[in-house]
């Protein structure tokens, strides 16, 4: 369930949020656009683990993606909800990449826009289903009627000299049936 505490707050499109961080994730710089938003004076961002501004909705598998990413020397794209200062919360399509000194990660940055009505949405139902322990994407009516007609043939398999193919067909309709009913 999403917490929905606080107020959403929102910025212009034609602004950009940007802060960096050391190694360890830091946060070693905050444009005025962060501060504002966030609703924390650059002194108090500056020298704090950057999840100072981590909201509880926010799935820890979307953070385990982005570091998996970063700590390969890759860059990361995703929607991430924020918590600012008040409880507060606010949306941002981040951009986040390692900063190098020649072959050497030393820090990372992020740039922020304000993402779509559209991708807000589908963010928060994404994030909803994994916070609520089910799969990412919920099973298309395509792959619900394959499975359907692959049970009718296992059924008719099974009243007929290939009964064993059946019992195994089956066997495997029913696990993916399990499986899906768990997401
Ligand atoms: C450059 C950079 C920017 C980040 N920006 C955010 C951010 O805006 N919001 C956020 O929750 N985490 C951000 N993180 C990730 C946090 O460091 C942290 O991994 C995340 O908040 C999860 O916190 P936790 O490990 O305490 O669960 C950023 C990390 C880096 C390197």
């Amino acid at each position: 369930m999403s917490t929905h505490k606080g107020k959403e707050v929102t910025f212009s499109q034609s602004e950009f949020l940007v802060s960096t961080t050391d190694t360890n994730s830091i946060i070693t710089y905050a444009n005025d656009e962060f501060c504002r938003v966030a609703g924390f004076t650059a002194q108090e961002l500056i020298g704090k683990p950057h999840n100072i501004v981590r909201h509880p909705d926010m799935p820890k598998a979307a953070f385990a993606d982005m570091w998996g990413q970063l700590k390969k020397g890759n860059s990361w794209r995703g929607m991430v909800k924020n918590r600012c200062k008040n409880g507060d919360y606010y949306w941002v399509d981040a951009f986040v990449t390692p900063i190098y000194d020649k072959d050497k990660i030393i820090g990372y940055q992020s740039v922020r826009h304000c993402p779509s009505r559209k991708d807000i949405a589908s963010a928060e139902r994404l994030y909803q289903r994994i916070n609520n322990g089910k799969k990412p994407f919920p099973v298309t009516e395509h792959i619900l009627f394959q499975r359907t007609v692959a049970a009718i043939v296992a059924i008719a398999l099974l009243g007929s000299a290939y009964w064993i193919a059946g019992m195994t067909m089956f066997a495997l309709v029913l696990a993916a049936l399990i499986n899906l009913n768990s997401g």
